[in-house]
This record gives C-alpha cells, sequence and structure tokens, in this order.
C-alpha cells in the first residue's frame, strides 16, 4: 500500500516522561505517521503497564531489545519504519545502534550519545548502512529557522562577523533535582547527562543552531563550564567563545540558572550590511535590519516570494506546509517538520532511492556527532584553564 502510514516504536516515554509528548503529536501530525508501539521504561512491568494505560492502543513491550527483535520478525508494513528515543542520554547510544543494525532507521534525541566514540559508532553504522537518522535538534523545524538560513546564506546580511547563540533558563536555579523533578534528577547526573550538564542539554541546540543557519563552523573555541548550585557535579552555565570559519567570531552562551528565563534560546547574525534576529519564543517572528534602511519584520506565513527585497525564495521553502498566517506555529509545528522530512527519507529508503541527508531539513547523524566533539572539546579548554582549543 503505497500511502500506508509508516509505524514508529518509541524508546523510552512512560511514567510521566516530558518529550515524548510532543514528538507523539508531531508523529500523528500528518496522518501518514503513527506510534505503534513502544519500550516505555526500563522496569519491564512498567513498560508494559504503561503501554496497557497509552492514550491510544500500542503493542508494549518489556525492553527496546525486545522490541526491536519482534518487530523485525514481522513483514514490513506491520513493522516499525523508525524507531524514536526519547530516553535520558545515557540510553541513546545502545537502542540506536541496535536498530540501525537491523536496518531500522532511528530518530534520536539529543545530545546523540554521552562519548564521542560513541557518536562516532553511530556515524559509522549510518555511512554504511546509508540509512536515515535524524538528531532532534527541535528548533530547526521552525520554519522561521529554515527562512534565516537562506537569509544569512543569500548574503544579504554580507559577510557574517558575530554571532551571538543563546539558550538561557532558569528552571536548574535551586536544587530542582532533590524535589522529585525526574527530568532534573538525571541532567544533573555525569553518568546519565554526559560530560557537561548545561552544556550538553542545551549547549548543543544552541551550537546547532549556529552552524544550521550561518553554515559557518567554529575552528578555535574557549569555554567555561560553571556551577552556580552548590552540590552539583556538572555545569548549569556553560559559555563558549568561538573563532569562525569565516574569520567571524561568535559566542554560545547557556544558562540554567538565570531565574525568569523559560526557554529563551536565539540567534543574532550580523554581518557588514546588516543583521538577522531569532528567538524561539517568538517563532514566527524574523527581524531584519540593514544599513540605512528601516527595520524589517517577517511573519511566517506572510512572507512572499515577490515582495521587492529579499528577491527569489527557494521553491521548497515556499511549499513547506503551513497554517495561514495568524495562526500561530511553534514547538510542536517544528517537530512535527523534522518528522515530515525524516519521513520522506524512511520512505526513499525503503524504496532503495535514499540519498544521504545533507543536514537542510533536520539534523543528521554527523550533526549530532558535532555535538557532542564540541563538547569534548569545551571541557579540555575548561580543563586547561579556559585555554584555546582547535576544532
Ligand atoms: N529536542 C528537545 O527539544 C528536547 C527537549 C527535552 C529533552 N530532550 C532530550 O530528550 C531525552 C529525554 O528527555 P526527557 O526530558 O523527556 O526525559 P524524561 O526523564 O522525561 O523521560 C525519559 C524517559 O525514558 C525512559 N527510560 C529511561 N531508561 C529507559 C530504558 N532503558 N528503556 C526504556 N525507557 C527508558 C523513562 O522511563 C522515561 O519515560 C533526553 O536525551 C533530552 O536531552 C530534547
Amino acid at each position: 500500500m503505497a500511502n500506508r502510514p509508516l509505524n514508529v516504536g518509541l524508546v523510552g516515554g512512560g511514567g510521566g516522561a516530558f518529550i515524548v509528548n510532543p514528538h507523539q503529536k508531531a508523529i500523528f501530525f500528518d496522518g501518514t505517521r503513527r506510534v505503534t508501539c513502544g519500550a516505555l521504561h526500563p522496569d519491564p512491568k512498567i513498560a508494559l503497564s504503561e503501554a496497557e494505560n497509552w492514550a491510544y492502543p500500542i503493542k508494549g513491550y518489556t525492553s527496546y531489545d525486545e522490541m526491536l527483535e519482534e518487530e523485525c520478525k514481522k513483514p514490513v508494513g506491520e513493522r516499525i519504519d523508525y524507531a524514536l528515543i526519547v530516553t535520558p542520554n545515557h540510553v541513546h547510544f545502545d537502542p540506536a545502534k541496535k536498530a540501525l543494525e537491523k536496518g531500522i532507521p532511528v530518530f534520536c534525541e539529543k545530545p546523540l550519545t554521552v562519548t564521542l566514540e560513541q557518536s562516532d559508532q553511530l556515524v559509522k553504522i549510518c555511512k554504511e548502512k546509508n540509512i536515515p537518522f535524524c538528531t532532534a535538534h527541535t528548533y530547526l523545524g521552525h520554519w522561521s529557522s529554515r527562512f534565516s538560513r537562506h537569509i544569512v546564506r543569500s548574503g544579504l546580511l554580507g559577510d557574517i562577523r558575530w554571532v551571538d547563540a543563546y539558550y538561557i533558563q532558569g528552571w536548574l536555579s535551586e536544587r530542582t533535582e532533590d524535589t522529585g523533578n525526574m527530568q532534573a534528577e538525571w541532567r544533573v547526573d555525569p553518568k546519565r547527562s554526559g560530560a557537561s550538564g548545561c552544556g550538553g542539554d542545551i549547549g548543543t541546540h544552541a551550537m546547532m543552531q549556529l552552524r544550521y543557519v550561518t553554515g559557518l563552523e567554529p575552528v578555535k573555541i574557549c569555554g567555561y563550564m560553571e556551577t552556580f548550585v552548590s552540590g552539583r557535579q556538572l555545569d548549569d552555565h556553560f559559555t563558549v567563545y568561538a573563532q569562525l570559519n569565516n574569520g567571524g567570531r561568535a559566542m554560545v552562551r547557556t544558562s540554567q540558572i538565570c531565574v525568569g528565563h523559560l526557554n529563551d534560546l536565539g540567534i543574532e547574525v550580523c554581518g557588514t550590511k546588516g543583521s538577522l534576529i531569532w528567538r524561539q519564543e517568538e517563532p514566527e517572528k524574523v527581524e531584519i535590519r540593514l544599513n540605512g534602511q528601516p527595520d524589517r519584520v517577517y511573519f511566517r506565513g506572510a512572507v512572499s516570494a515577490n515582495d521587492g527585497f529579499l528577491g527569489d525564495l527557494p521553491e521548497d521553502l515556499m511549499a513547506e506546509p503551513t497554517i495561514p498566517a495568524g495562526h500561530p506555529e511553534a514547538f510542536h509545528d517544528a517537530f512535527a517538520r523534522l518528522h515530515r522530512c525524516f519521513e520522506a527519507d524512511v520512505r526513499a529508503y525503503q524504496a532503495g532511492t535514499y540519498k544521504e541527508a545533507d543536514g537542510s531539513k533536520y539534523a543528521t547523524v554527523d550533526d549530532g556527532r558535532f555535538g557532542i566533539y564540541f563538547i569534548t572539546k569545551v571541557v579540555e579548554s575548561n580543563a586547561n584553564k579556559n585555554a584555546w582549543v582547535d576544532i
């Protein structure tokens, strides 16, 4: 059946989990994907009962090993078409590797793994098998991120001199991990979170946004990993100054202790002719400020391909499904756009026509690996009195 919905199997997501929720909404968004099964919890009994009590019928498995094993016994069309991994960071590598080895495409939460060696292994398997892999850098999925990427890369702003990429939160400004908050509890534990707390959790998002929008890469970095809340083993404040491969400079500044900040992720790109400003808390709006011209504010849904100023806009950007302007799109739509683009690659993979994703539609396994490499380098810089290190 050509238009059958793709089947998605969840790894994690039970027991009051967070990020599974936007993902599953995004999976059902277009009617062309659905969740069919899951290994929802590390405790086999809880995993089954959580599946039993899921909001709609899904097949529960006691573990992801069992899920992958049993699903692969089914014919294509009945088995899962891709696995979605929404577990804490230390449970990304093993299910991802096992799924890929069985030929199942993987949509995996960030940060990709807890060690660089694990990330390298995932990259290697993906290349060898030419199999789709998405690293869930949500904010790339906003239409306005795609638009910003086009504007910056079109040269409208001139040569890029300065990029400020940030993600500022306040939810860990106290010992949230002692209050029974399950999301905080594992994030401050190096065994489950990785070598950096704040950096791994949200620094990777800010760095990915910088690379995605500008197309620039850091070549040298100097990093500070700081911990403001006493008793914590990992950083809750993570700041990186970077030299970019075009000679420009950038700051990746992230924090989880800034009271009053929620999910204050944004990017400001400053070139020789102008600047672009985007904030995910107002995700439909992109500001463009050019020397000697009035400031321009573009809204998703109200951008026309021939406004006489932007020049031609890419056809695929204008063809992205969105709803009419004034009906706001946000976080869930961004997730849906990532799953929609990933679905296209999974269908191509099944048809034998998949070509390695170029990172323009979603973050790839290489991008996920870069995030871990970046963290490794910041750890190195921080341990060496904030020395500059080559990337
Ligand atoms: N892309 C984003 O914007 C975004 C936002 C939040 C979290 N995340 C990432 O998503 C992942 C999950 O974060 P969260 O906040 O949803 O965590 P969470 O603690 O809310 O949920 C984790 C889930 O994994 C399950 N789990 C743990 N070990 C398991 C195992 N061995 N087998 C099966 N299930 C297991 C838990 O039972 C729980 O259901 C993390 O890697 C995090 O960095 C990404």
